[in-house]
């Protein structure tokens, strides 16, 4: 059978997410991010079109590396004014029934408790179509936000994130059974207290206690998305992740990163095909190829170099700072000896480059990998040639317009897919986890880490049955 390709559409809860200039375009809609019938619209337009998932992008703090400050990003839109991604989603469910919802949540700021509750209340109230795309952050002003005063190291940001996933395992899928909520009217009884425990997870970075306070959702642990690219973050996505955006800067790049990234996961016992693989897809199409040129070429009339720049700088490196014929190899050297955290940049700036081919490389939305302005039948050779040779199983597609860049998707390339038996022409499956891995699998493989703390094993949990339900009693049981 050919393999049905999957897309989400990559979205933020903000002004200007990674098109950045294109919001002052007359038809662009992205103004109005913060009326509730901007998703609602988006969210309708979605499932017509038949999409796997909304994805929304998230940051914690302000981009102001660039030129030392915020100002850039202030005056261009750069990801800021920004709302919260995880709020949007109750509403855009309760107008659609298959669509799902993948949204970013960092490890590094927030305590696991809370989070665990905030995702399960999401995957119950859209009937288990939540993901959740796990970050660890990059800005410096995130960590400022937070009460730190600096970013924590990039290989000890995803040490705690093990940690926080492992916390949120025991709470998702050990905490309570399938069977705990009886609702028993006659006896009294909602809950069976001998079907919920305790977690008592003691860590280096966390201490809780437990029970989860929600009742098990459809899918339980929510769908996890990861997008790590060093050799700490693809080790940790071929442990934890079941779908991981992969980069890269050519075509065979990508297919070693997938390659590797299922490989790693078989190392790991879990089986690459239960990895999805995506990535970002750039996409402009119109009627025919002549028509999408032209809009191309609108749209870079109308992009912003300082706008991608402020993007750019808010990891690290301020670009402005330093000459044309400077480098990037040698400043990264420079501040790292400072102490800097440049892990990130490392990956965003292309190696060997100076400032000057890093700055026309950042700012051209057209030096994506995965960049086609054509015809419907150009967009769906790229993405059937792409998904051939490189084993990718989706793309997110990056919005120029809203909801223009989705409209002209759904209206000039899906058809086309679909004539090719590459994009569904209906829903089968209404969680989002059964999207990504066919009907049946609601929940994680048995071989995911998660999956060991199901009913109560490998907890130091104790039941709430009647004698245990004071939690007074945890520091007794944890220390015995
Ligand atoms: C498609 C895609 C989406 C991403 N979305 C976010 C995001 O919303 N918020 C964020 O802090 N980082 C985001 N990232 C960055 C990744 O979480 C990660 O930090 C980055 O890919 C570098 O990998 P590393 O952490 O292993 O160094 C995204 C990366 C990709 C490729």
């Amino acid at each position: 059978m050919t393999k049905q390709i999957s897309f989400n559409l990559f979205e933020m809860n903000t002004v200007g997410h990674i098109s950045h200039g294109l919001w002052v375009h007359p038809e662009n809609n992205r103004h109005r991010f913060n009326d509730l019938d901007f998703w609602i619209e988006e969210a309708k337009l979605l499932e017509e079109g038949l999409f796997d998932s909304v994805f929304l992008a998230d940051v914690v703090g302000a981009y102001d590396g660039y030129r030392a400050g915020p100002e850039t990003a202030l005056r261009e839109g750069v990801q800021i004014p920004s709302n919260d991604p995880l709020l949007v989603i109750p509403a855009m469910a309760a107008v659609t029934k298959h669509l799902g919802f993948a949204a970013t949540f960092s490890t590094t700021y927030e305590p696991p408790f809370a989070f665990a509750r905030r995702a399960s209340t999401l995957d119950h109230l859209t009937k288990g179509r939540f993901g959740w795309n796990i970050v660890t952050s990059y800005l410096p002003n995130a960590a400022r936000n937070f009460g730190l005063d600096d970013e924590i190291a990039h290989d000890d940001r995803y040490a705690i994130a093990d940690e926080y996933l492992d916390v949120l395992y025991k709470l998702w899928e050990g905490s309570w059974d399938d069977d705990a909520v009886i609702r028993d009217r006659d006896n009294r009884v909602y809950t069976d207290p001998s079907k919920v425990r305790y977690i008592n997870h003691r860590g280096e970075f966390y201490r809780v206690a437990g029970p989860h306070l929600s009742e098990p959702s459809l899918q339980r642990t929510p769908v996890l998305f990861q997008a790590g690219s060093s050799p700490r973050g693809k080790a940790f996505a071929a442990k934890h992740a079941e779908a991981v955006f992969v980069g890269g800067s050519t075509l065979e790049q990508y297919r070693t990163n997938v390659a590797d990234i299922r490989r790693l996961a078989d190392e790991n016992g879990r089986g690459g095909a239960h990895i999805k693989a995506f990535a970002s897809a750039v996409i402009i199409v119109d009627k025919d190829r002549e028509s999408a040129e032209a809009k191309a070429e609108e749209f870079r009339r109308r992009s912003s170099a300082e706008g991608y720049l402020a993007h750019a700088g808010g990891g690290g490196i301020d670009l402005a700072a330093y000459p044309k014929n400077a480098l990037i190899a040698d400043i990264l050297a420079a501040e790292n000896k400072q102490g800097r955290d440049n892990s990130a940049n490392n990956r965003r700036y292309p190696p060997g480059a100076t400032v000057g081919e890093a700055l026309e490389t950042l700012t051209r939305f057209d030096r994506n990998p995965f960049y086609v302005a054509g015809s419907p039948g150009d967009v769906a050779d790229a993405v059937e040639r792409w998904v051939a040779e490189t084993d990718l199983d989706g793309f997110n597609l990056r919005q120029f317009l809203t909801p223009g860049s989705a409209e002209n998707f759904i209206e000039y390339v899906v058809p086309e897919l679909q004539r090719r038996g590459l994009y569904r022409t209906k829903y089968e499956e209404s969680t989002l986890r059964e999207r990504l891995f066919g009907l049946g699998n609601q929940r994680l493989f048995p071989e995911h880490p998660g999956a060991r703390y199901r009913g109560g094993a490998n907890l130091d949990g104790a039941s709430l049955d009647g004698a245990n339900l004071d939690g007074a009693n945890l520091d007794e049981r944890a220390e015995a």
